[in-house]
């Protein structure tokens, strides 16, 4: 049951906002795609500022959207008839979200001072060790797993979860 169903107006402002910030969430990731391979694929100049950009610019954006989506979800969810332990669809998006934004806290943010040493490095012509393909994978990773949560949100699949208690799997079955 939701805990208190909300306005058809009042629920349509908030999927605004959900929406606005899960396009915004791919959109930042779209931005460290496209400084990820500047910083591999473009000249001297253009990679010391994509690095620069991508260690000093990128995870607060990227926090932010991710954060107001959850919080925009958490509303939707408890605001309506979806719940958010009550479909599959909903308790996987909530999951994703909840695993990204940790990653982004966790994984992300700590080596972001490093990125953007390695990008002042290289605008000033020096050489700096930093492992820089593996920063491949935050956008890819990030994209995909948005990419699911859109699908799985325009489709809503798999129905409601079950909750088996002990009463209900212990109670005898009804003959037919
Ligand atoms: C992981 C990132 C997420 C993305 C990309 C995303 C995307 C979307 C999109 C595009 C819609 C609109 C679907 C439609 O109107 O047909 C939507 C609706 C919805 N989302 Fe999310 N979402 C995300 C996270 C979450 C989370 C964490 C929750 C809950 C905790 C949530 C709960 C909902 C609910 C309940 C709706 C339906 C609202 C309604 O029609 O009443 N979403 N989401």
């Amino acid at each position: 049951m939701a805990l208190h169903t909300l306005r058809p107006a009042t629920r349509k402002m908030w999927l605004v906002l959900h929406i606005l910030s899960a396009g915004a969430w791919i959109g930042v990731d779209v931005i460290v795609a496209v400084l990820v391979a500047v910083g591999l694929a473009g000249d001297e100049r253009a990679r010391g500022l994509a690095y620069q950009a991508l260690g000093s610019f990128v995870v607060l954006p990227m926090l932010t959207a991710g954060l107001v989506c959850l919080v925009t979800g958490l509303v939707l969810g408890l605001g309506s008839k979806w719940g958010l332990l009550r479909y599959w669809w909903v308790a996987v998006k909530l999951t994703l979200n909840l695993v990204l934004c940790t990653l982004i806290l966790v994984a992300l943010n700590p080596g972001m001072p490093g990125v953007r040493a390695h990008g002042e490095a290289v605008s000033a012509g020096l050489t700096s060790s930093l492992d820089t393909a593996n920063l491949m994978f935050p956008p890819i990773v990030s994209l995909t797993t948005l990419s699911l949560a859109t699908v799985l949100s325009v489709y809503k699949p798999w129905g409601r979860i079950r909750r088996f208690s002990a009463a209900a799997a212990a109670a005898p079955r009804s003959p037919r």
